[in-house]
């Protein structure tokens, strides 16, 4: 038995109630008039989309309202953090931007974190496993990184990049990642339209600065404390070893270093497997 499902354009069979194939039955494609249908909240308008782009971090104005979102198949020179290089093959990830409003009395810093939790939710709902985030911008399955996220603030006004790999094969992810990468593909072999993945992210991430806003990382801080991948573990940070405690209600890494309890506010984490 074949069941289309056409939200997605995915055709799954099914064999004793087992899924047994998954074929791609209409092209993949973030192009507005796929993307644009989809939507229902105010995040993504407007929506700019370009083929190939430099960093989809450099295609929002100024003058852009909070919400606009560029989006692109692939980048020339898309940007990780730490002045990392992003790569994806064209048209296999997620690589996005959005512009956002700093609300008031809140913390620049907190807005990764914020958007780890979008992220992770959108991944959950395509993936159906639970998703985790390492303090402070990675999003991660089963020990792997699947997103990264890049905040650049000036003053009240950010622009956030997302990149989020999606059908990359194994060969196609960045061997010498300092986190081991993943995708949605290698996670579980399902092919994937990036579309319907796409819009959630935007909601989600709707929803999580909304909360931001109106409540603090309070608001969200069981939904984050509940996916926290370094809490327990071993980890080194800025050259101290110690054990993860968990990301605090100011959105720091809080470590356990020789006994006593340490508040990391930035910086590289890195883990024993
Ligand atoms: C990281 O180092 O983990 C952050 C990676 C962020 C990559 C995304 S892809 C879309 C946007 N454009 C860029 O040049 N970078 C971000």
């Amino acid at each position: 038995m074949t069941i289309p499902l056409v939200r997605t354009g995915l055709n799954v069979e099914r064999l004793h109630g087992a899924i047994s194939l998954v074929t791609v039955s209409t092209p993949d494609s973030l192009a507005p008039e796929v993307v644009e249908p989809l939507m229902a909240g105010r995040f993504g308008r407007p929506y700019l989309y370009e083929e190939s782009c430099d960093s989809t971090q450099q295609l929002l104005r100024d003058d852009l309202a909070e919400g606009a979102v560029a989006v692109c198949d692939v980048q020339t020179h898309g940007r990780g953090r730490q002045g990392r290089d992003w790569e994806a093959p064209p048209g296999t990830a997620i690589l996005c931007s959005v512009v956002l409003q700093i609300p008031p009395g809140r913390r620049a810093p907190e807005l990764s974190l914020v958007a780890g939790l979008a992220v992770a939710e959108a991944v959950e709902h395509a993936l159906g496993l639970a998703v985790q985030i390492k303090w402070p911008n990675d999003v991660m399955v089963n020990r792997r990184k699947v997103a990264g996220i890049l905040a650049e603030s000036s003053g009240e006004r950010a622009v956030l990049g997302i990149g989020l790999n999606v059908n990359q094969k194994r060969e196609d992810l960045p061997q010498d990642a300092r986190v081991a990468p993943a995708s949605l593909y290698t996670t579980d072999g399902v092919v994937r339209h990036r579309a319907p993945i796409l819009v959630d992210l935007l909601q989600e991430l709707e929803h999580a600065c909304k909360r931001w806003r109106e409540e603090g990382l309070d608001g969200l801080y069981h939904s984050l404390g509940a996916r926290d991948f370094l809490r327990g573990r071993r980890i080194a940070v800025d050259g101290r070893t110690g054990t993860g405690i968990g990301i605090d209600r100011e959105g720091r890494l809080a470590v356990e270093v020789d006994g006593r309890r340490e508040l990391v506010e930035n910086g590289e984490v890195s883990f024993e497997r």
